[in-house]
Protein backbone atom coordinates (compact mmCIF):
# COMPACT_ATOMS: atom_id res chain seq x y z
CA UNK A 1 0.00 0.00 0.00
CA UNK A 2 1.30 3.18 -0.60
CA UNK A 3 2.41 5.99 2.41
CA UNK A 4 -0.02 8.51 2.90
CA UNK A 5 1.58 11.71 1.61
CA UNK A 6 3.00 14.13 4.36
CA UNK A 7 0.46 17.26 4.99
CA UNK A 8 1.99 20.73 5.27
CA UNK A 9 1.95 23.59 6.69
CA UNK A 10 4.35 26.33 4.70
CA UNK A 11 4.38 29.45 7.23
CA UNK A 12 5.59 32.86 5.56
CA UNK A 13 3.81 31.28 1.86
CA UNK A 14 3.43 34.91 0.59
CA UNK A 15 7.70 35.41 0.18
CA UNK A 16 9.48 34.42 -2.34
CA UNK A 17 10.56 30.63 -1.01
CA UNK A 18 7.16 30.05 0.70
CA UNK A 19 4.90 30.77 -2.06
CA UNK A 20 7.21 28.68 -4.32
CA UNK A 21 7.11 25.69 -1.39
CA UNK A 22 3.51 25.87 -1.69
CA UNK A 23 2.74 25.74 -5.34
CA UNK A 24 5.68 23.30 -5.74
CA UNK A 25 3.83 21.16 -2.97
CA UNK A 26 0.63 21.43 -3.65
CA UNK A 27 2.10 20.23 -7.44
CA UNK A 28 2.44 16.98 -6.05
CA UNK A 29 -1.44 16.56 -4.82
CA UNK A 30 -0.33 16.78 -0.91
CA UNK A 31 -2.51 18.62 1.91
CA UNK A 32 -0.78 22.06 2.09
CA UNK A 33 -2.31 25.19 3.89
CA UNK A 34 0.04 28.04 3.92
CA UNK A 35 0.06 31.40 5.93
CA UNK A 36 1.14 35.44 5.63
CA UNK A 37 1.40 37.97 8.45
CA UNK A 38 -1.66 39.85 7.44
CA UNK A 39 -4.84 38.81 5.67
CA UNK A 40 -6.47 35.90 3.60
CA UNK A 41 -4.91 37.13 0.39
CA UNK A 42 -4.39 33.97 -2.17
CA UNK A 43 -6.35 31.55 -0.04
CA UNK A 44 -3.50 32.01 2.82
CA UNK A 45 -4.24 32.16 6.42
CA UNK A 46 -2.81 34.61 8.52
CA UNK A 47 -0.70 34.07 11.15
CA UNK A 48 1.66 36.43 13.03
CA UNK A 49 5.04 34.16 14.30
CA UNK A 50 5.31 36.92 17.21
CA UNK A 51 1.65 37.35 18.22
CA UNK A 52 0.49 33.96 17.18
CA UNK A 53 1.12 30.71 18.66
CA UNK A 54 0.73 27.86 16.53
CA UNK A 55 -0.52 25.18 19.12
CA UNK A 56 -3.54 27.05 20.09
CA UNK A 57 -4.36 27.68 16.55
CA UNK A 58 -3.46 24.61 14.72
CA UNK A 59 -7.01 23.05 13.82
CA UNK A 60 -8.18 26.44 12.79
CA UNK A 61 -5.72 27.06 10.35
CA UNK A 62 -5.27 23.66 8.90
CA UNK A 63 -9.10 23.49 8.45
CA UNK A 64 -9.93 19.98 6.61
CA UNK A 65 -6.18 19.25 5.48
CA UNK A 66 -5.94 17.92 9.37
CA UNK A 67 -2.98 17.92 11.56
CA UNK A 68 0.42 19.04 9.72
CA UNK A 69 3.11 16.16 9.64
CA UNK A 70 5.62 19.27 8.92
CA UNK A 71 5.76 22.82 9.22
CA UNK A 72 7.93 24.47 6.69
CA UNK A 73 9.02 27.98 8.30
CA UNK A 74 10.01 30.42 5.63
CA UNK A 75 8.93 33.57 7.64
CA UNK A 76 11.32 36.22 8.70
CA UNK A 77 12.17 39.19 8.38
CA UNK A 78 15.21 38.78 5.97
CA UNK A 79 16.46 41.99 5.35
CA UNK A 80 19.68 42.61 6.58
CA UNK A 81 19.14 46.45 7.43
CA UNK A 82 15.81 46.17 8.10
CA UNK A 83 17.05 43.63 10.75
CA UNK A 84 19.10 45.96 12.09
CA UNK A 85 17.43 49.15 12.37
CA UNK A 86 14.40 47.48 13.82
CA UNK A 87 16.46 45.73 16.17
CA UNK A 88 13.49 43.83 18.63
CA UNK A 89 10.63 43.74 15.78
CA UNK A 90 13.78 41.50 14.00
CA UNK A 91 14.43 39.78 17.34
CA UNK A 92 11.17 38.90 18.37
CA UNK A 93 10.48 37.25 14.44
CA UNK A 94 13.29 35.71 13.93
CA UNK A 95 14.63 34.53 16.76
CA UNK A 96 12.48 34.14 19.54
CA UNK A 97 9.04 33.45 17.06
CA UNK A 98 10.98 31.27 15.21
CA UNK A 99 12.14 29.12 18.26
CA UNK A 100 8.18 29.20 19.37
CA UNK A 101 7.05 28.17 16.31
CA UNK A 102 9.53 25.10 16.12
CA UNK A 103 8.82 24.05 19.52
CA UNK A 104 4.91 24.29 18.45
CA UNK A 105 5.49 21.98 15.57
CA UNK A 106 7.63 19.22 17.64
CA UNK A 107 4.34 19.76 20.66
CA UNK A 108 1.82 19.24 18.00
CA UNK A 109 3.74 16.42 16.25
CA UNK A 110 4.57 17.70 13.29
CA UNK A 111 8.49 17.70 12.05
CA UNK A 112 9.80 21.76 11.61
CA UNK A 113 11.51 22.52 8.78
CA UNK A 114 13.46 25.89 8.86
CA UNK A 115 15.30 28.18 6.47
CA UNK A 116 18.78 29.66 7.61
CA UNK A 117 20.92 31.50 5.95
CA UNK A 118 24.94 31.61 4.74
CA UNK A 119 25.13 35.00 6.64
CA UNK A 120 25.56 32.87 9.67
CA UNK A 121 29.05 33.28 8.32
CA UNK A 122 31.91 35.89 8.04
CA UNK A 123 31.90 35.64 4.62
CA UNK A 124 35.98 35.52 4.36
CA UNK A 125 36.72 32.01 3.60
CA UNK A 126 33.87 31.05 1.90
CA UNK A 127 33.41 27.64 0.78
CA UNK A 128 31.33 26.69 4.18
CA UNK A 129 30.25 23.14 5.39
CA UNK A 130 26.98 22.27 6.78
CA UNK A 131 28.62 22.44 10.61
CA UNK A 132 31.59 25.25 10.27
CA UNK A 133 30.70 27.19 13.12
CA UNK A 134 29.03 30.47 12.86
CA UNK A 135 30.29 33.67 12.97
CA UNK A 136 28.55 36.39 11.68
CA UNK A 137 28.86 40.27 11.14
CA UNK A 138 25.53 41.39 10.64
CA UNK A 139 22.30 41.20 12.74
CA UNK A 140 20.52 39.27 10.53
CA UNK A 141 23.44 36.87 10.25
CA UNK A 142 23.46 36.75 14.39
CA UNK A 143 19.77 35.51 14.19
CA UNK A 144 20.29 32.57 12.27
CA UNK A 145 23.08 31.87 14.08
CA UNK A 146 21.08 31.67 17.18
CA UNK A 147 18.09 29.86 16.34
CA UNK A 148 20.94 27.07 14.68
CA UNK A 149 22.67 27.30 17.88
CA UNK A 150 19.68 26.38 20.14
CA UNK A 151 18.14 24.05 17.99
CA UNK A 152 21.43 21.60 17.72
CA UNK A 153 21.52 22.03 21.75
CA UNK A 154 17.40 21.60 22.18
CA UNK A 155 15.51 20.06 19.64
CA UNK A 156 18.87 18.12 16.73
CA UNK A 157 15.52 16.67 15.17
CA UNK A 158 14.80 20.15 13.17
CA UNK A 159 15.47 20.22 9.80
CA UNK A 160 17.28 23.45 8.86
CA UNK A 161 18.20 24.38 5.40
CA UNK A 162 21.13 27.03 5.07
CA UNK A 163 20.15 29.18 1.41
CA UNK A 164 22.76 31.22 0.45
CA UNK A 165 21.34 33.62 -2.65
CA UNK A 166 18.13 32.60 -3.97
CA UNK A 167 17.44 33.49 -8.01
CA UNK A 168 14.35 33.23 -9.49
CA UNK A 169 13.67 31.96 -13.59
CA UNK A 170 10.13 33.93 -13.67
CA UNK A 171 10.28 37.06 -15.22
CA UNK A 172 6.53 37.95 -14.10
CA UNK A 173 7.98 37.58 -10.38
CA UNK A 174 9.89 40.17 -8.26
CA UNK A 175 13.62 38.83 -8.00
CA UNK A 176 17.11 39.58 -8.90
CA UNK A 177 17.11 38.72 -12.41
CA UNK A 178 13.93 40.40 -13.08
CA UNK A 179 15.41 43.40 -11.18
CA UNK A 180 18.01 43.59 -13.52
CA UNK A 181 15.92 43.00 -16.73
CA UNK A 182 13.79 46.37 -15.71
CA UNK A 183 17.22 48.28 -14.63
CA UNK A 184 18.72 47.97 -17.82
CA UNK A 185 14.94 48.30 -19.91
CA UNK A 186 15.12 51.73 -17.64
CA UNK A 187 18.63 52.82 -18.85
CA UNK A 188 19.87 52.46 -15.47
CA UNK A 189 23.27 50.67 -14.42
CA UNK A 190 22.99 47.01 -12.93
CA UNK A 191 24.65 47.93 -9.70
CA UNK A 192 26.50 45.07 -8.28
CA UNK A 193 27.83 44.70 -4.85
CA UNK A 194 31.82 44.19 -5.30
CA UNK A 195 33.54 41.30 -3.74
CA UNK A 196 30.28 39.02 -3.16
CA UNK A 197 30.80 35.87 -4.01
CA UNK A 198 27.91 33.26 -3.73
CA UNK A 199 25.99 30.58 -4.93
CA UNK A 200 22.89 31.22 -6.90
CA UNK A 201 20.24 28.88 -5.99
CA UNK A 202 16.95 28.21 -8.17
CA UNK A 203 14.11 28.57 -6.39
CA UNK A 204 12.40 25.79 -7.57
CA UNK A 205 15.61 23.90 -6.09
CA UNK A 206 14.51 25.00 -2.63
CA UNK A 207 11.12 23.68 -3.20
CA UNK A 208 12.11 20.55 -4.28
CA UNK A 209 14.81 20.30 -1.59
CA UNK A 210 11.76 20.47 0.64
CA UNK A 211 10.14 18.06 -0.71
CA UNK A 212 12.80 15.32 -0.17
CA UNK A 213 13.32 16.56 3.59
CA UNK A 214 9.73 15.75 3.68
CA UNK A 215 10.18 12.38 2.36
CA UNK A 216 13.31 11.41 3.85
CA UNK A 217 12.95 12.39 7.36
CA UNK A 218 15.58 14.52 7.21
CA UNK A 219 17.22 16.47 10.26
CA UNK A 220 20.30 18.63 10.88
CA UNK A 221 21.72 21.24 9.17
CA UNK A 222 22.12 20.89 5.23
CA UNK A 223 23.65 23.39 3.21
CA UNK A 224 20.71 23.68 0.14
CA UNK A 225 23.11 25.48 -2.68
CA UNK A 226 24.14 25.30 -6.20
CA UNK A 227 27.27 24.12 -6.30
CA UNK A 228 28.06 26.60 -9.12
CA UNK A 229 29.50 30.17 -7.44
CA UNK A 230 29.94 33.60 -9.14
CA UNK A 231 30.50 36.98 -7.81
CA UNK A 232 27.31 39.17 -8.47
CA UNK A 233 28.94 41.02 -11.87
CA UNK A 234 30.04 38.01 -13.39
CA UNK A 235 26.36 36.76 -12.91
CA UNK A 236 25.36 39.99 -14.13
CA UNK A 237 27.64 39.71 -16.94
CA UNK A 238 26.52 35.82 -17.80
CA UNK A 239 22.40 36.91 -17.41
CA UNK A 240 23.13 39.68 -20.15
CA UNK A 241 25.35 37.30 -22.67
CA UNK A 242 22.66 34.69 -22.31
CA UNK A 243 20.21 37.53 -23.28
CA UNK A 244 22.23 38.98 -26.08
CA UNK A 245 22.28 42.51 -24.48
CA UNK A 246 24.77 44.85 -23.62
CA UNK A 247 24.16 46.10 -20.56
CA UNK A 248 26.45 48.67 -18.08
CA UNK A 249 27.44 47.26 -14.97
CA UNK A 250 28.70 48.65 -12.57
CA UNK A 251 30.45 47.62 -8.95
CA UNK A 252 30.06 49.43 -5.94
CA UNK A 253 31.60 49.01 -2.32
CA UNK A 254 29.23 48.39 0.64
CA UNK A 255 30.67 51.42 1.79
CA UNK A 256 29.86 53.56 -1.66
CA UNK A 257 26.47 51.77 -1.51
CA UNK A 258 25.92 52.82 2.13
CA UNK A 259 24.80 49.75 3.51
CA UNK A 260 23.76 50.00 7.41
CA UNK A 261 24.62 46.80 8.31
CA UNK A 262 27.55 44.67 6.44
CA UNK A 263 27.05 41.55 4.39
CA UNK A 264 29.56 39.05 4.47
CA UNK A 265 31.54 38.73 1.35
CA UNK A 266 31.89 34.92 0.06
CA UNK A 267 28.32 33.06 0.74
CA UNK A 268 28.81 29.95 -1.31
CA UNK A 269 28.32 26.91 0.24
CA UNK A 270 29.30 23.68 0.14
CA UNK A 271 26.07 21.36 -0.66
CA UNK A 272 27.91 17.77 -0.64
CA UNK A 273 26.26 16.16 2.13
CA UNK A 274 22.78 17.08 0.61
CA UNK A 275 23.47 16.21 -2.57
CA UNK A 276 24.59 12.53 -1.33
CA UNK A 277 21.94 12.40 1.25
CA UNK A 278 19.32 13.25 -0.56
CA UNK A 279 20.18 12.25 -4.26
CA UNK A 280 19.78 15.41 -5.37
CA UNK A 281 20.93 17.50 -8.34
CA UNK A 282 20.70 21.45 -8.46
CA UNK A 283 19.66 23.88 -11.39
CA UNK A 284 22.68 25.46 -12.98
CA UNK A 285 22.67 28.90 -13.31
CA UNK A 286 22.50 28.33 -17.34
CA UNK A 287 19.75 26.53 -17.04
CA UNK A 288 18.10 28.99 -14.52
CA UNK A 289 18.60 31.85 -17.14
CA UNK A 290 17.56 30.03 -19.99
CA UNK A 291 14.49 29.62 -18.62
CA UNK A 292 13.99 33.07 -17.88
CA UNK A 293 14.69 34.03 -21.37
CA UNK A 294 12.02 31.40 -22.59
CA UNK A 295 9.63 32.68 -20.53
CA UNK A 296 10.11 36.26 -21.22
CA UNK A 297 9.69 35.32 -24.66
CA UNK A 298 6.55 33.74 -24.35
CA UNK A 299 5.45 36.84 -22.57
CA UNK A 300 7.84 39.99 -23.23
CA UNK A 301 4.43 42.20 -21.12
CA UNK A 302 4.79 40.25 -17.75
CA UNK A 303 8.43 41.19 -17.19
CA UNK A 304 8.22 42.32 -12.69
CA UNK A 305 4.59 41.64 -12.81
CA UNK A 306 3.90 40.06 -9.75
N1 LIG B 1 15.74 34.76 -0.61
C1 LIG B 1 17.02 34.48 -0.35
O1 LIG B 1 17.93 34.73 -1.18
C2 LIG B 1 17.40 33.83 0.97
C3 LIG B 1 18.75 33.54 1.20
C4 LIG B 1 19.11 32.95 2.41
C5 LIG B 1 18.13 32.63 3.35
N2 LIG B 1 16.83 32.96 3.11
C6 LIG B 1 15.82 32.64 4.15
O2 LIG B 1 14.73 31.96 3.56
C7 LIG B 1 13.51 32.33 4.22
C8 LIG B 1 12.52 32.86 3.21
O3 LIG B 1 13.09 34.02 2.59
P1 LIG B 1 12.29 34.83 1.47
O4 LIG B 1 13.30 35.42 0.56
O5 LIG B 1 11.21 33.99 0.90
O6 LIG B 1 11.65 36.01 2.34
P2 LIG B 1 10.47 37.01 1.94
O7 LIG B 1 10.17 36.93 0.49
O8 LIG B 1 10.83 38.33 2.53
O9 LIG B 1 9.20 36.43 2.71
C9 LIG B 1 9.08 36.54 4.10
C10 LIG B 1 7.79 35.89 4.56
O10 LIG B 1 7.73 36.03 5.98
C11 LIG B 1 6.43 36.50 6.33
N3 LIG B 1 6.51 37.21 7.59
C12 LIG B 1 7.22 38.33 7.90
N4 LIG B 1 7.01 38.67 9.18
C13 LIG B 1 6.17 37.75 9.70
C14 LIG B 1 5.57 37.55 10.96
N5 LIG B 1 5.76 38.39 12.00
N6 LIG B 1 4.73 36.49 11.14
C15 LIG B 1 4.49 35.64 10.12
N7 LIG B 1 5.01 35.77 8.88
C16 LIG B 1 5.85 36.82 8.69
C17 LIG B 1 6.02 37.39 5.18
O11 LIG B 1 4.60 37.60 5.21
P3 LIG B 1 3.95 38.96 4.56
O12 LIG B 1 4.05 38.76 3.06
O13 LIG B 1 2.54 38.99 5.04
O14 LIG B 1 4.77 40.11 5.07
C18 LIG B 1 6.50 36.53 4.01
O15 LIG B 1 5.55 35.52 3.75
C19 LIG B 1 13.92 33.32 5.31
O16 LIG B 1 14.15 32.63 6.52
C20 LIG B 1 15.24 33.88 4.81
O17 LIG B 1 16.04 34.34 5.86
C21 LIG B 1 16.43 33.54 1.94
Amino acid sequence: MAATPPTVLVVGASGFVGGHALRHLCSLGWKVVGTRMRGKDGGLRAFDIVRDRLADRVDEIMGEAGRPTHVVNCAAMAQPDRCFLERELSYQINVVGTIRLIEDAFAIGARPICMTSGFAYDGVSGYYADDEPHAPINEYGRHKAEVEEYCAAHHPDTLHYRLDKVIGDDPAEYQMFTEWYQWHLQGKPVVCIANQLFSPTNVRDVARAIQAGCERGLTGVYNIANPEYFTREELARQFFRLLGLQARIVCRTQEELKFIDLRPEKTYLDSTKFQKDADFRFTSVRETIRTFIERLKQDPARAGEK
